[in-house]
């Protein structure tokens, strides 16, 4: 089956085309709308499904964005238009397929900005209408949690529920937009178990990395920064809160982590002017980021005695929360499983939402992939299939 992917939920747009093959699934496996999901899809585990990227382009509009610190919805909603058929041209001519093999079309509903959504669901759909092909709608969120199927050597993808210890499953979900913790109890069911009540942990690097001139995006900015410490010094020495650290339950709040950089660097003018110092600022600022969502996540994850953990979203590409999960991980006793998306799945692509779509195609059967069903929705919350 092939399927074409569309994501314009915020400032990338992604058009992707993605080849689902099954031809080492037994056909008896396949779910039947009685069967529950849980036995259906376990069943063909030993078969799998291997996804082949037969293109995945994503246009960014960091350049556009970057004079303003942050993502202004209209300019998004602009660039999507222009950029917008382009890619789709440029993803069709990448996979060499002829567009009347496309089979489904997966687009973003939400969440994301309303101006941007619009752009790729009304594209879809249109689409959709003139090939006269079913469509699905995606929630964006549900895509980053898929874009662990997906691997960069194309043939090697592969959705593979190992076995019935995959679940209880806890997603750590950290983006530009979103942070937080689901409990994955089967396929598709979830629940978030905890959020953060202001800002995301993506849009706090990205409004310290404002506030210290870093540039936009500011996660990889601030990584970098921190990277360049080599030794800690004792007389640049920054130490920042850790918010909700202590707190039983799994939210999480960034903003005053943000405003407690604001401080800092109204009370040192003159130290900010070394980048020696800047660099601690942002090592401690990481450093803070990152303690708060391992611990909670380590107490998430004994608490519902999790068989795996999901690192996903665009902070998932920060390399030292990726190190530093994977050692938390393994000292815990149950020595779950920790999966995370290949580094170049980890920000928005349209890949990770056409595997998303698929799955859900093809284990809900849903009867709403009619153009004229799906619609963009800024607040879409993750629903249970
Ligand atoms: O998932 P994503 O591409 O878009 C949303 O759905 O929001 O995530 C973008 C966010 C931005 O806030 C960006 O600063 C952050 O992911 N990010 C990072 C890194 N790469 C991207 N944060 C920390 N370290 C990184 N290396
Ligand atoms: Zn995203």
């Amino acid at each position: 089956m092939i399927i074409l992917g569309i994501e314009t939920s915020c400032d990338d747009t992604g058009i992707a085309v993605i080849k689902a093959d099954q031809r080492g699934l037994k056909r008896t496996c396949l779910p039947t709308k009685q069967e529950s999901m849980r036995i259906s899809i376990l069943e063909q585990a030993p078969y799998g499904i291997n996804f082949d990227i037969l293109s995945n382009i994503v246009s960014s509009q960091v350049k556009v964005h970057a004079k303003y610190g942050g993502v202004v919805p209209n300019l998004a909603a602009r660039e999507h238009l222009r950029n917008i058929e382009p890619c789709l041209k440029q993803a069709i001519k990448e996979s060499k397929i002829n567009l009347k093999k496309v089979d489904l079309i997966a687009v973003t509903t939400g969440p994301g900005l309303i101006p941007s959504l619009l752009i790729g669901v009304n594209f879809a759909k249109a689409l959709a209408y003139k090939w006269q092909i079913p469509i699905i709608g995606v929630n964006h969120l549900e895509g980053h949690i898929a874009a662990i199927w997906l691997s960069p050597n194309h043939k090697t993808s592969k959705f593979r529920v190992p076995n019935p210890n995959f679940f209880p499953a806890i997603s750590l979900l950290v983006s530009g937009g979103h942070t937080q913790l689901i409990l994955i109890n089967d396929f598709g069911k979830y629940k978030i178990i905890g959020e953060t009540r202001d800002d995301a942990a993506g849009e706090c690097f990205d409004k310290i990395a404002k506030l210290l001139n870093l540039g936009y995006p500011g996660g990889p900015a601030i990584a970098t920064e921190a990277a360049k410490l080599k030794t800690k010094s004792q007389k640049l020495k920054v130490t920042l809160p850790r918010p909700m650290i202590e707190q039983k339950n799994y939210d999480f709040s960034f903003s005053g982590l943000k405003t407690a950089v604001l401080y800092l660097i109204r009370d040192n003018k003159e130290k900010i002017k070394d980048e020696k110092f800047v660099q601690n600022l942002c090592a401690e600022a990481q450093q803070a980021i990152i303690d708060v969502l391992i611990e909670k996540t380590m107490r998430a994850a004994k608490e519902y005695k999790a068989k795996t953990i999901i690192l996903s979203g665009g902070v998932a590409a920060n390399k030292e929360l990726r190190k530093q999960l994977t050692k938390a991980t393994k000292k815990l006793n149950s020595k779950p499983q920790l999966l995370i998306p290949h580094l170049k799945f980890c920000t928005d692509n349209a890949a990770m939402i056409a595997v998303a779509g698929y799955l859900r195609y093809k284990f809900k059967r849903p009867n709403n992939t009619n153009w004229r069903t799906i619609n963009a929705d800024a607040n879409l919350r993750l629903k249970n299939w």
